[in-house]
């Protein structure tokens, strides 16, 4: 089954209010499951567009960004400390999660913790350390349950540090891999696997601006696009896939 595709004309009128819509359904429905709102997050514009949808008011019942919880984890981060211009959690940090206003209460937050920056392998192991810890406290689960992962796609159509042709696309056996060969710097990194990615129970890509026609073109309409990370996303998890775009990032698409 093909992906959702939404279109709107503007982000912060249109594109953040349905996000928030969507991302509070999720919250909502892992809630009644399990107490808790488990959500992996990535870099790039995602997380300023992220806070225009979460910071908003709320409109009534159903509609309430319940932060207390919520647990934050990263979909993927640069190799340098947290506290460094590079840093996904510092994005994420600065655009959201310091602006949270004090009565909405705070997540708990579980950034990729880069104690041994030498050593990127050291700090994926760590960071699956951590997940094992939380998502499969009680019992042995194959892969760990994210209720929503949000994330972008970048021109070259990587998601995550999953980058096109890479060998890591095939790898099947870890949760957490570090790469030192990233074709954008910083080359080392650290990415949740693309099959702990598909095993989410929903997927939400960001995608806006005249500079995403490109790369979505190539992913929703051609083979060579079905094979870049964020094509073999749509694929693998289809029906359970999003993508939240303005219409100048999917001008000329045309879509399943
Ligand atoms: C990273 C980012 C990256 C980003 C995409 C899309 O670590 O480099 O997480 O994967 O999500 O490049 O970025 P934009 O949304 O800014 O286009």
């Amino acid at each position: 089954r093909p992906p959702n595709l939404y279109s709107f004309q503007s982000i912060d009128d249109e594109l953040a209010p349905n996000l928030r819509k969507y991302v509070l359904e999720q919250q909502n429905e892992a809630l009644k499951r399990h107490g808790v709102f488990r959500v992996a997050v990535s870099g790039g514009s995602l997380p300023k567009t992220l806070a225009k949808a979460l910071l908003a008011p709320s409109s009534g019942e159903g509609d309430t960004v319940e932060f207390p919880k919520w647990e934050v984890f990263y979909a993927d981060e640069r190799c340098v400390p947290l506290d460094h211009e590079d840093s996904n959690h510092k994005l994420v940090k600065e655009e959201l999660l310091d602006k949270i206003p004090s009565d909405m209460g705070q997540p708990k937050v579980y950034p990729i913790e880069e104690q041994n920056l030498e050593n990127e392998q050291e700090v994926a192991d760590q960071y699956e350390k951590l997940l094992v810890s939380i998502f499969a406290a009680r019992d042995s689960v194959k892969l760990p349950l994210f209720d929503l992962i949000l994330l972008g796609c970048g021109p070259d159509g990587h998601t995550c540090s999953l980058f096109p042709d890479h060998p890591l696309l095939r790898e099947q056996d870890a949760w957490v891999y570090s790469i030192s060969d990233s074709p954008k710097p910083p080359s080392k990194r650290i990415t949740l696997s693309l099959p702990v990615v598909l095993h989410g129970a929903k997927i939400g890509f960001v995608a806006t601006g005249g500079g995403k026609q490109e790369v979505l073109k190539k992913i929703f309409e051609t083979e060579e696009g079905s094979k870049l990370p964020c094509g073999l996303i749509n694929a693998g998890a289809g029906d359970k896939v999003s993508w939240f775009c303005d219409s100048p990032a999917v001008e000329n698409v045309s879509f399943p």
